[in-house]
């Protein structure tokens, strides 16, 4: 097993520069998700690690090791794609064979180590059928046995579920941290689904446009939010915004903007007298509050779209001609067309530059 650190990594196609000073360091054992949209350089990273790209800047090693003169199978990684291609002809345990028989590794170690690999997956039952009799979740399975019975030091997967539908794609998401939970092999595992990068990660490193824009534990992700993009990117309903002008009364900062006024503590966050903001509040962090009385702190509007999600619903209204989404229990949701008001306490609010897109929020608040 092997820790993976890229220093100052840089990847240019011609005059284009995809991937800009990447440093990063990932710890043995770890489980690490690349989240990002699509573009911003994910498996390109994923690739030159993999060795399948070369590394135009920077260096990049695994278990103490520069490897960027490495071939790929020199470099004890195993990658599982999207497009996993099994070979139709052949069996699934020719297949899973495959790569080691290439290696002229002896039969009765692939045998042994066959039965292992399946037996971990639960692939037993499969192992005599060819490619077609297969669902498409234990396709995919084959695909991590392929890349599992290698015995790697790093297990690379690119979107190894994008192609299975909603429900299949939950179930094997559990597999794959069930294996990492057996197996403890490093992890980097490359999606732009974040409830996959919530629920898997150790650590989340968040790209936009080649770069980071945020490495953190799902928890520090979401909570605390570097940046309006990070925030804007993770949690589903989307975080409300709204601009807002700071201004201090001397006791706390008075965040106004159109049809709003939130009072924050003074020590909460880093900010200038006059300086322009955009406000951000998360769906589930709006609580019903009265529609009668003190506006401080409230968002107020006619409900105009009610979506039911089951146990929620999100109550869609505008503020200073603003959409705002308010999650609410399903029992308690209004009509459309009524009247709602929600309070936000000072502790949900987040704050960003508007200018430069920062985090407002003290280091130790
Ligand atoms: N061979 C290439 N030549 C030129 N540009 C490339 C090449 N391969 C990728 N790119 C560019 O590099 C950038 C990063 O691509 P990459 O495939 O790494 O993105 P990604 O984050 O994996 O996106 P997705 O989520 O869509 O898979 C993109 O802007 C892409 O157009
Ligand atoms: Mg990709």
């Amino acid at each position: 097993m092997a820790n993976i650190v890229c220093s100052r990594v840089d990847k240019a196609y011609g005059a284009v520069n995809v991937i800009r000073d990447f440093n990063l360091e990932i710890e043995d054992h770890e489980f690490v998700v690349f989240l990002g949209p699509s573009g911003c350089g994910k498996s390109t990273l994923l690739r030159m690690i993999a060795g399948l790209e070369e590394i135009s800047g920077g260096a990049v090693s695994i278990a103490g090791r520069t490897v960027n003169d490495l071939e790929p199978r020199d470099r004890g990684v195993a990658m599982v794609f999207q497009n996993y291609a099994l070979y139709p002809h052949m069996t699934i345990y020719d297949n899973i064979a495959f790569g080691l028989k290439r290696m002229k590794v002896d039969r009765a170690e692939i045998d042994s180590r066959i039965k292992a690999v399946a037996g971990t997956l639960g692939l037993e039952p499969y192992l005599g059928r060819k490619p077609t009799e297969l669902s498409g979740g234990q396709q995919q399975r084959v695909a991590i046995a392929r890349a599992m019975i290698k015995t790697p030091r790093v297990f690379l997967f690119d979107e190894p579920l994008s192609n299975l539908d909603a429900k299949l794609r939950n179930h094997m998401r559990v597999e794959i941290a069930r294996l990492h939970q057996k197996l403890k092999t490093t992890t980097i595992y490359v999606t732009h689904d974040q409830l996959e990068a919530m629920t898997l990660a150790d650590r989340i490193v968040l790209m936009k446009g080649g770069a980071i824009e945020q490495v953190g534990t799902p928890a520090e992700i979401y909570e605390r939010p570097r940046t309006l993009f990070v925030a804007g990117f993770i949690g589903t309903p989307n975080m409300n915004f709204l601009d807002v002008t700071a201004r201090s009364d001397g006791q706390a900062w008075l965040l106004e903007g159109d049809g709003v006024r939130f009072r924050a503590d003074r020590g909460r966050f880093e900010i200038k007298e006059g300086q322009a903001l955009t406000l951000g509040v998360r769906p589930s962090s709006l609580l019903a509050a009265s529609l009668e009385g003190n506006r401080e702190n409230t968002l107020a509007g006619i409900a105009d779209l009610v979506e039911f999600h089951g146990d929620s619903a999100l109550v869609s209204f505008r503020v200073g001609g603003k959409e705002i989404g308010a999650l609410v229990p399903a029992g308690s949701r209004p009509t459309t067309g009524a009247p709602v008001a929600f309070s936000v306490g000072g502790e949900s609010l987040h704050v960003f530059d508007r200018v430069t897109g920062l985090s407002m929020l003290r280091e130790e608040s």
